[in-house]
């Protein structure tokens, strides 16, 4: 569904993404792990379309569709879905109310009409009834206040209620607690389907203890340096990134 070629990517004239080559298919969950500033949160950006990125060369495809030319907003409507999208703090309004309008306003973008309201409270209460959350949770100030857990539980929960295509999890809090950590990997694990796919991009080997990926890309200085299975990640617990760094520069 998702295919990336040849991949480079600048940001101030600076070229960060060197090179990237990476097919996603639905049904399957892909690891990216590699060193801090090896432009694993760039990638995930440029998959979503943010603008202060630049594609020098390469494509981004989607379902064979180029992305090259449609905004962040449409990608979101095609149901790429990047975490972190909406960190901010929105005081009095609640994370179910929130959740809404962003609803809404995608089925506006696709010519539909607002969803019944008691259309809304069933996926509302299906999606918190799956992902465990509490009614309290849903009626709290979005992102007030909230732990890192709470963070991690709204950013899953949106996830849920959007039912994206191609889910991209930045997990780049090095603060994740093992709450935090349980809170996505039950998401992800409750979430991922045949017809979808996951992209879990973390310098914690530790996630993947919770999530099985399927592929762990390394990546390095803005390529992807090795690819495998699950077992890459072990091997990287063990050894570290260095020996990745060594054949890198061959
Ligand atoms: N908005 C930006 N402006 C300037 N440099 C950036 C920006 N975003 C990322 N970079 C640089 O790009 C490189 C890769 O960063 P990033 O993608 O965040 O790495 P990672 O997520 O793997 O830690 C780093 O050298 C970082 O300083
Ligand atoms: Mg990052």
């Amino acid at each position: 569904m998702l295919k990336i070629k040849n991949l480079h990517a600048s940001v101030e004239d600076k070229e960060i993404l060197r090179g990237i080559n990476l097919e996603v298919k639905a049904g399957e969950v892909h690891a990216i792990m590699g060193p801090n500033g090896s432009g694993k949160s760039t990638l995930a950006s440029v998959i979503a379309g943010k603008d202060e990125f630049e594609v020098t060369e390469g494509s981004i495809e989607l379902y064979g569709e180029d992305l090259e030319d449609i905004s962040p907003e449409e990608r979101a409507h095609m149901g790429v879905f990047l975490s972190f999208q909406y960190p901010v703090e929105i005081p009095g309004v609640s994370v179910t109310n929130f959740m809404k309008t962003a609803i809404n306003e995608s089925r506006k973008a696709k010519g539909l009409e607002d969803m019944p309201a008691k259309e809304m409270l069933k996926l509302i209460r299906e999606k918190s009834e799956l992902l465990e959350i509490d009614r309290k949770f849903l009626s709290r100030s979005l992102n007030e206040g909230f732990s890192g857990g709470e963070k991690k539980r709204n950013e899953i929960f949106q996830m849920a209620m959007l039912e994206p295509k191609v889910a991209i999890l930045d997990e780049t809090d090095s603060g994740l607690d093992i709450d935090a950590l349980r809170i996505v990997a039950n998401g992800v694990n409750k979430l991922k389907s045949k017809d979808n796919a996951v992209i879990l991009i973390t310098h914690y080997q530790r996630l993947l203890e919770y999530i099985v990926p399927d592929f762990v890309h390394v990546l390095h200085n803005g390529k992807i340096v090795k690819s495998g299975g699950k077992e890459l990640a072990l091997e990287l617990e063990e050894k570290g990134y260095d020996w990745l760094k060594q054949e890198a520069t061959v």
